[in-house]
C-alpha cells in the first residue's frame, strides 16, 4: 500500500505536510543561523503559547540556549560522561570513540532547546480530577512532546538541521545550577539545531498496511 495522494482545499494544507516530510534528524551541524535570533524565539514561544495541552494545563517550559550557552550545555555533558568513565561505568574506548565525537557534533550546533515538564503544577487538578489523576503527568509528556515536534519541524522548515536528545537525568543537576532553573521543572529533552553541513540519513518505512486501517470510507 503506498500513501495516497490527494488534493487539498487549502494550499497551506499542501505546504505543511511537505514540511511534515522535510523534517529529519540532522547530526551533521556548525554554528551558523539562517535565521534571527528572534525568529527562533518566535518559532518557541509561538508552541508554547499555541500547542496544546491536556485541560489546558500549560505544563511545558522551555530554555533557549544559543551560541556559548549551547556550547556550555555539550562541554557540561562531556564533564559529566568523563567522570562516569573515570568512575568505570563507562567503558573509555566506547567514550572516546563513539559518545565524544557525538557530544562534540551537537556541540558545533548552533543552539540546542531545552524541554521541561512542570508536573507539580498538576498537584490541585489530580485532586479535583482524581479519577483523571495518573493520566495527567503521562499528558503532560504528551503535550511537551507536541511543542518538540512543532518547533523541530519549524525549525527545518527555515533551513536548520535538527535532532532530538536524551541526556536526562545525568545533566539535570548541573543544568538547573547552570541556568537557574526552577526545581519543579523536569527535563526531558534537547534540541540540538544548526545549519546542516550534511543531509539526513536513509529513513525505512514500515508498511503502512500493516500501520493503518480505514473503515466507512
Ligand atoms: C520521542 C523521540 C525520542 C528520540 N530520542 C532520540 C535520542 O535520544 N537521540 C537521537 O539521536 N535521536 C532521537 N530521536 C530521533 C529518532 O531516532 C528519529 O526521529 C527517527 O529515527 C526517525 O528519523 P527522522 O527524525 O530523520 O525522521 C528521537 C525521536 C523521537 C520521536
Amino acid at each position: 500500500m503506498g500513501s495516497i495522494t490527494a488534493e487539498f482545499k487549502n494550499p497551506a494544507t499542501t505546504t505543511l505536510l511537505e514540511l511534515v516530510k522535510t523534517r529529519r534528524s540532522c547530526y551533521k551541524l556548525k554554528a551558523e543561523s539562517p535565521i534571527s535570533d528572534e525568529a527562533i524565539e518566535s518559532i518557541v514561544q509561538t508552541a508554547l503559547l499555541h500547542v496544546p495541552t491536556s485541560f489546558n494545563t500549560q505544563t511545558t517550559r522551555v530554555v533557549l540556549l544559543l551560541k556559548e550557552e549551547h556550547q556550555k550545555l555539550w562541554d557540561i555533558t562531556i564533564k559529566i560522561m568523563e567522570g562516569l568513565v573515570a568512575d568505570g561505568k563507562v567503558p573509555k574506548e566506547m567514550f572516546e570513540n563513539h559518545t565524544k565525537p557525538k557530544l562534540l557534533g551537537f556541540g558545533a550546533g548552533y543552539g540546542t532547546i531545552l524541554f521541561f515538564t512542570d508536573f507539580e503544577s498538576l498537584a490541585p487538578l489530580k485532586e479535583k480530577f482524581a479519577i483523571y489523576a495518573d493520566k495527567f503527568d503521562p499528558f503532560a509528556l504528551e503535550a511537551n512532546a507536541m511543542a518538540q515536534y512543532l518547533v523541530w519541524t519549524a525549525l527545518c522548515s527555515e533551513g536548520f538541521g535538527a535532532n532530538l536528545q536524551h541526556y536526562s537525568p545525568l545533566i539535570d543537576e548541573e543544568v538547573q545550577k547552570t541556568w537557574n532553573i526552577p526545581a519543579s521543572w523536569k527535563l526531558d529533552a534537547q534540541l540540538v539545531f544548526g545549519t546542516p553541513t550534511g543531509g539526513p540519513g536513509e529513513k525505512t518505512f514500515l508498511p503502512l498496511e500493516d500501520r493503518y486501517k480505514v473503515f466507512g470510507k
